[in-house]
């Protein structure tokens, strides 16, 4: 199972229920990354998306406590298990665990692959994502040369669980 984030220095990943930054290069490798597949989040991600919809041409899955969410064409799970039950039916390798931060803390342990953005830049946050730098079963196998988008500078890594 591979997991999708953006982080900034402190390992932020968004503010008010939004993102910290925008950036159209990681939209588009997040856009690429995860089309034509299985997208799992939580109910406040889905909620800070365009329209509280769904992403467009993947499988949204859909976490939340309230029985009766309207999903919008996303699929709706209650629980942890629940959600278990309803990845059985895809490849793992499909699999992209998409935030926020509750999902992230609760399914990082179930993935062993992490796309990770980094921008250099300390940003004012409230939802953060696990530091993967700080632990040692995870290792970085991939980084790309320096990103710009204006003055923000970001690099693409990918890091793998090693244990
Ligand atoms: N930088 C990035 O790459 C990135 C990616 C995604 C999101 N974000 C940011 O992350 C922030 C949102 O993170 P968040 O932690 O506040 O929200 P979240 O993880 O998106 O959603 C949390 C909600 O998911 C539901 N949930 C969580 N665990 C559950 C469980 N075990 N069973 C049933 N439902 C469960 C609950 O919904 P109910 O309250 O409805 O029960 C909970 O309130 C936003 O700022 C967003 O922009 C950043």
């Amino acid at each position: 199972m591979n997991l999708i984030v953006a982080v900034d220095n402190n390992w932020a990943i968004g503010k008010n229920n939004d993102l910290l930054v925008r950036i159209p290069d990681d939209q588009k490798f997040f856009r690429e990354t995860t089309i034509g597949k299985v997208v799992v989040m939580g109910r406040k991600t889905l909620e800070s998306f365009p329209g509280k919809k769904p992403l467009r041409d993947r499988v949204n899955i859909v976490l939340t406590h309230d029985k009766d969410y309207d999903g919008k064409g996303a699929i709706v799970v209650n629980s942890m298990e629940e959600l278990k039950e309803e990845l059985k039916k895809y490849n793992s390798d499909d699999i992209f665990v998409i935030g926020g931060q509750k999902i992230y803390e609760q399914m990082l342990d179930m993935c062993d692959i992490a796309h990770v953005t980094k921008i250099d830049y300390e940003y004012d946050a409230d939802a953060y994502f696990p530091n993967l730098d700080e632990r040692d079963d995870w290792k970085i196998v991939a980084d790309s040369d320096e990103q710009t988008y204006f003055d923000v500078i970001y690099h693409f890594y990918m890091y793998k669980k090693i244990k």
